[in-house]
């Protein structure tokens, strides 16, 4: 099993939208089964996962003391990608995240603030030796602070060739817990996260050492259609605060 963090500790760069979007898009490509992980106490993810009526992908409610234990339940299970959702400016949750991530991704706004605030976030996944990717994510088409984020995020490291725009669709299509991918009208938006998880699967292919074909024999089937958390014992919901 791999995991993917989503992480920066600026907040609303868009790491939820991002982490649900990653871990839906990661299923219609065949990748899945896909479990996400809300450690954020805000419970964002939790939220739009719960008004969603699609089953997959599934949800695996821990704290963060738990979570090494919950990926060894989760791999067990056959989960093949976790992907967790994490807090902004939770600095000890976000390290224990990228403890265990095979792959640490970065959304960006292409603002100062968004990159000034980067280099925390860039320090602890290097002190970890943990590959990461930044995802330049909200920015106006042809604008020129894209252009200089792309320089600044490329001196320090690996940057998701799919920029992602801003627009309203990918806030809207997650108010009833969907993603953009999932409206009716093929757009703009499900393009850059097709493409942009076209290119997250290859970083993630490398690290995964267990054949495609090995990790199919290993996917329990069907998933139960209320999360996996009923598998791994007692609900363990996130309190206010919780580390
Ligand atoms: N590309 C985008 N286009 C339009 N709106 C976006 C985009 N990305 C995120 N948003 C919106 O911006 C807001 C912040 O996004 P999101 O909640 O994903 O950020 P976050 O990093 O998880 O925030 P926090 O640090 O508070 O957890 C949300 O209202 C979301 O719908
Ligand atoms: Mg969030």
């Amino acid at each position: 099993m791999l995991v993917m963090a989503v992480t920066s500790r600026k907040g609303g760069s868009g790491k939820t939208t991002l982490a649900g979007h990653i871990a839906v898009q990661a299923e219609r490509a065949g990748f899945g089964p896909i479990a996400l992980v809300d450690t954020d106490p805000q419970g964002s993810l939790s939220d739009w996962w719960n008004e969603r009526k699609a089953e997959t992908p599934v949800f695996a409610r821990t704290i963060i003391a738990q979570l090494p234990n919950d990926i060894e339940r989760m791999k067990r299970l056959g989960i093949r990608l976790l992907v967790v959702d994490t807090p902004p400016a939770i600095t000890l949750t976000i390290a224990h995240v990228i403890k265990v991530a095979d792959l640490v991704v970065i959304p960006t706004r292409p603002s100062p603030h968004d990159l000034r605030a980067a280099g925390a976030t860039i320090e602890l996944a290097e002190r970890m030796g943990k590959p990461m990717v930044f995802v330049i994510n909200g920015a106006t088409p042809r604008a020129r602070i894209t252009s200089e984020a792309v320089i600044a995020l490329s001196q320090h490291g690996t940057l998701a060739p799919s920029i992602i725009h801003q627009r309203t669709d990918f806030a809207s299509s997650m108010i009833d817990g969907r993603t953009v991918m999932e409206l009716p009208r093929k757009s703009r938006s499900a393009e850059e996260i097709e493409r942009l998880w076209m290119y997250l699967s290859h970083r993630l292919e490398r690290q995964d050492v267990a054949p495609a074909s090995e990790t199919v024999h290993r996917i329990p089937s069907p998933l139960p259609a209320y999360g996996i958390q009923s598998l791994i014992g007692e609900p363990r919901v996130i309190e206010g605060g919780v580390q």
